[in-house]
């Protein structure tokens, strides 16, 4: 039997859905889902949840000894757009939650860890094609610095202390369960919702902004896949690039006016499009293809029937 699991940010875009993968995969029971709020109905009755404060060390220990913990998946952050609206905070959750949980693991009180970075560790200075693996990065962005400076003290804690930690750069992730959680990417969840709505969309980034994306499924299955394999395998101790489709605005529409013909976008730029042009338009997956074996699912077309699909419910 699988040791238990505790998921920490459990509520939000992601966690949800791996909440429910991890408990079909490893049984109800043996994943222990917890954030700072309650989550949806479905995935409150879908098995143990605790409420916790990813900043407080005390609490995450507590839980962990008293369900016997064995891996941790750390999905509690402040995402990029709210960053930069509250950068202190952002930098305090996104980096303390870091180091409690890195921490649990050199006292080997859990032995392995997951936590996600993302395509905003790259900045303006970054290679815009196909970025690679290792690469100029220099973010400009609060959540940007917060995930290259935990990427550093990944590293770090695999080499000085033997932390068996594993991360990935989530491109943007496209998903119907939750709503997104105020990152760059979100017009490419709302879309699909006022498409459905209204038959109409005002965009908050450009046309022709080409940003790396990833249907949930795609983004779920990578994180069991990197975590299932053997830890000799895993080379990268910073974080995996990792790479879905890429897409702009104007592509995403023109796929949803497949099925909704007379759909209408339009386009009002705000704060968040000078975050979307720091970012790389493509990412160069091969690392995590080759060390790991990983393989992107979904196209724009697959995710635009899945999306439309699974909202008219
Ligand atoms: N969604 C994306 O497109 C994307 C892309 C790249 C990286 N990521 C990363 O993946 C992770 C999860 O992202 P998400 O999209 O699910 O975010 P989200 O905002 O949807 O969810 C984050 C969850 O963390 C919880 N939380 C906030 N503060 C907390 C605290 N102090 N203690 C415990 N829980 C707290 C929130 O209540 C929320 O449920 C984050 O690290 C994010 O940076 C996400």
């Amino acid at each position: 039997m699988h040791k238990p699991i505790l998921i920490i940010g459990a509520c939000g875009q992601i966690g949800t859905e791996l909440t429910f993968e991890l408990r079909s995969k490893y049984g109800d029971e043996n994943v222990i889902a917890s954030d700072i709020r309650e989550g949806g109905e479905a995935l409150m009755q879908s098995g143990p949840f605790e409420l916790l404060d990813a900043t407080n060390y005390a609490a995450i220990e507590d839980v962990v000894m008293h369900y016997e913990i064995d891996e941790v998946y750390l999905m509690a952050a402040m995402l990029s757009a709210t960053a930069e609206k509250f950068p202190m905070r952002a930098w305090n959750l996104n980096m303390n939650s870091l180091f409690n949980v890195l921490n649990l693991a050199k006292e080997k009180k859990i032995s392995k860890v997951f936590w996600p970075s993302s395509i905003a560790v790259f900045g303006p200075n970054t290679p815009k094609q196909n970025t690679p693996q290792s690469t100029i990065m220099e973010p400009s962005t609060v959540y940007g610095i917060s995930k290259q400076s935990g990427e550093r003290w990944c590293e770090y804690y695999y080499k000085k202390y033997g932390v068996d930690v594993r991360s990935v750069r989530y491109p943007g992730l496209i998903s119907w369960k939750t709503m997104p959680g105020g990152g760059t990417t979100d017009y490419a969840v709302e879309i699909y919702h006022e498409a459905l709505k209204k038959g109409s969309y005002e965009c908050f980034l450009d046309s022709d902004t080409e940003l790396p994306m990833m249907y949930m499924d795609d983004a779920i299955r990578a994180t069991v896949s990197l975590m299932d394999s053997p830890a000799e395998k895993i080379k990268v101790r910073s974080s995996y690039n990792l790479a879905g489709m890429n897409f702009t605005p104007k592509q995403m529409a023109d796929s949803i006016a497949k099925h909704i013909p007379e759909f209408k976008i339009s386009y009002a730029p705000d704060f968040r499009q000078e975050i979307a042009d720091s970012w790389p338009s493509s990412i160069d997956d091969s690392a995590a293809r080759k060390e790991w074996g990983w393989e992107p699912r979904f196209d724009l077309d697959q995710t635009t029937l899945e999306m439309l699909k699974n909202l008219k419910g």
